[in-house]
């Protein structure tokens, strides 16, 4: 519980918030709303407001009110929102050639292997779009590698995933999830996919053991899960198993790379190296789909002409965009950034009372609070946009707090006493 001294130390503390006049969603945003709902699909529920505008960590609406984003759109823009160097280089290589399909040689599709393979340490490179779009290309690697290398008998080949695990919307995706909201319906599913318990070694030794498995495919952090960080020297564990048994451990990075965590990769806190790696979200910061999974020659190997692709994959504005996005990361020593900003938002959101938010946690800038089931999350993201921070929540009682890696200190301490007034608000 909480003193009154601490409330009152909490209320002065959070006084600038209180100084930024309250959000108003008017009458173009509500045509907007109504638009989408007509016309488009109902296949997610959003937070009402209508995004017209972004700039580095901040988001305007139609009506000219300006946001915090922490979201990064499933940090996909940890670069910040139209990082200039970014958009400076779609605007040229789309002025000079953007497709030519994997049917010709272009001139940039090798400068980004070769960036992005020295950056990562591994022989070679397959380009893709979306994240799903690598997560289905590492699993097609690890069946190839199986059958050919491990020799495990045909059609046989079984995929392990945790628990919690999301990794998007293909078939694939959905017949390895245990959320029905993401397979309810929708069978019947791919066969010879199963689950192990996240962070839990000793299941994962069980069913690691089955000569048939050929990979174990994981997220460092479940980001969709609520930011569940596992056990300190769990993939640590997972590499050990993997090896032990002959299985691939393939690394879904989609979201927790590209220094989103502190690291330019989750996995490098643990100094672990996957197998496979798969990349995605921000490997453009935010301005084009293009994903990445990374591996060494005896896995990606088992690949030949003609036996995956994709007519955008690798294509030389997605490629050229990918070298400047990572190169900003680097550049702008972003990974240390989310490190630091990340500890201290950490540090402002466990001041907050414990019977309202039992529970802060992640690392880097990717983090989440869980609140007390009294509080409808959705409704305290309504407050927090009317007191203008941007965030979703992540199932029923979970918000990640996700800005773009770029914010500075004082921003973080400005959107970080917004989100405390905001939850004062329950126990004033
Ligand atoms: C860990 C992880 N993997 C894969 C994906 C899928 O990426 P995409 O939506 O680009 O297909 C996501 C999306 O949120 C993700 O969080």
């Amino acid at each position: 519980m909480l003193t009154r001294l601490t409330i009152q130390s909490l209320r002065l503390k959070s006084t600038a918030a209180s100084t930024a006049a309250l959000r108003k969603i008017g009458s173009r945003s509500e045509e907007i709303f109504h638009r989408e709902d007509k016309y488009g699909a109902h296949n997610y529920k959003p937070l009402p407001v209508a995004i017209a505008k972004g700039e580095g960590v901040f988001l305007w609406d139609v009506e000219g009110n300006r946001y915090y984003d922490f979201l990064s759109a499933y940090s996909a823009v940890n670069q910040g929102h139209c990082h200039p160097k970014i958009v400076e280089t779609l605007k040229k290589q789309a002025t000079t050639l953007t497709l030519t399909s994997r049917a010709y040689y272009n001139n940039i599709l090798g400068e980004f292997e070769e960036y992005i393979t020295g950056l990562f340490g591994y022989d070679k490179v397959l380009p893709m779009n979306t994240g799903v779009e690598g997560g289905e290309t590492a699993i097609k690697l690890a069946r190839r590698w199986g059958y050919q290398v491990k020799k495990i008998p045909e059609n046989m080949a079984k995929t392990l995933f945790a628990t919690g695990n999301f990794w998007g919307r293909t078939m694939a995706a959905v017949s390895s999830s245990d959320d029905s909201d993401s397979y309810g319906g929708y069978g019947p599913f791919m066969p010879r996919m199963e689950l192990v318990p996240y962070n839990n070694l000793p299941e994962l030794d069980k069913a690691l053991s089955d000569p048939t498995v050929c990979a174990f495919m994981v997220e460092p952090i479940q980001g969709e899960a609520g930011v569940v960080v596992p056990d300190e020297g769990y993939l640590a564990g997972v590499r050990k198993l993997c090896t032990k048994h002959n299985v691939l451990f393939i690394a879904d990075e989609v979201q927790t790379g590209l220094a989103r965590t502190g690291k330019r990769l989750c996995v490098d806190h643990d100094n672990v190296r996957p197998d496979i790696v798969i990349l995605g979200k921000a490997l453009s910061g935010g301005v084009y789909p293009v994903s990445a999974v990374l591996a060494d020659d005896d896995i990606m190997l088992q690949i030949q002409p003609g036996q995956h692709g994709s007519t955008y994959g690798g294509n030389p504005l997605g490629t050229k965009v990918a070298i400047t996005a990572l190169e900003v990361l680097e550049d702008e020593k972003l990974a240390e950034n989310a490190d630091k900003m990340g500890a201290l938002l950490r540090k402002e959101l466990s001041e907050l009372p414990k019977d309202v938010v039992s529970v802060v946690r992640g690392k880097g800038l990717l983090n989440a609070i869980v609140v007390n089931s009294k509080i409808d999350a959705w409704q305290l993201c309504l407050k927090l946009r009317d007191n203008g921070v941007l965030a979703k929540p992540t199932h029923v009682d979970k918000i990640r707090f996700a800005p773009p890696l770029v914010i500075s200190e004082e921003q973080l301490q400005e959107a970080a006493n917004i989100i405390k007034e905001t939850i004062m608000e329950y126990i004033n």
